[in-house]
């Protein structure tokens, strides 16, 4: 009962970060530059999820998502969703580098809009696989024989 509790905070958790992430960023879609306090809430719920993404990922991971061979939708729900944060993270980390040249790094945030973009069905997927699995488990728990 608590496992299930922390299953749907942690996944509710994830979906509003990454609802404030993709309202904060919408915007380039149409052309408009990142700025001012909109990029501030972007950063802000960026550092939510890098916090929050390990904590999602190892305790899905431990509460056995990738051992359900039948549920495929469950585990590439899982690995969309890691590869996708990992990726929009990754590309905003490399820019804090002192590495790259301002092209490498437009080229970079242009990835990081990609990734971000794709992680928003990722995190979908994986919610809707978690709900689906979590209801099929219980239709077969109330079924007789
Ligand atoms: C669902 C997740 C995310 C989406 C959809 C998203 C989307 C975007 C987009 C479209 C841009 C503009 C890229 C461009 O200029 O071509 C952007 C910029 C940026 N994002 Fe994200 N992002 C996400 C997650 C994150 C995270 C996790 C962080 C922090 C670790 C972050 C920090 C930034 C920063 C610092 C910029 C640069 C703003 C600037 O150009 O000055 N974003 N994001």
């Amino acid at each position: 009962m608590m496992k299930m509790f922390v299953d749907r905070l942690l996944l509710l958790s994830l979906m509003l970060v990454v609802l404030a992430l993709l309202a904060t960023s919408a915007a380039t879609l149409w052309g408009e530059a990142l700025g001012g306090s909109t990029l501030m809430l972007h950063m802000t719920a960026g550092g939510a999820l890098v916090v929050g993404m390990p904590l999602v990922a190892l305790w899905f991971l431990r509460r056995g998502v990738i051992r359900q061979a039948a549920n495929a939708m469950l585990r590439c729900g899982y690995w969309l969703t890691i590869l996708t944060a990992t990726a929009t993270i990754i590309t905003v980390f490399l820019c804090m580098l002192p590495l790259p040249s301002t092209d490498q790094m437009n080229e970079l945030m242009e990835l990081h809009g990609y990734a971000g973009f794709a992680m928003v069905p990722a995190v979908a997927l994986f919610s809707l696989a978690v709900v689906r699995s979590r209801r099929m488990k219980l239709t077969r728990s109330a079924t007789p024989g």
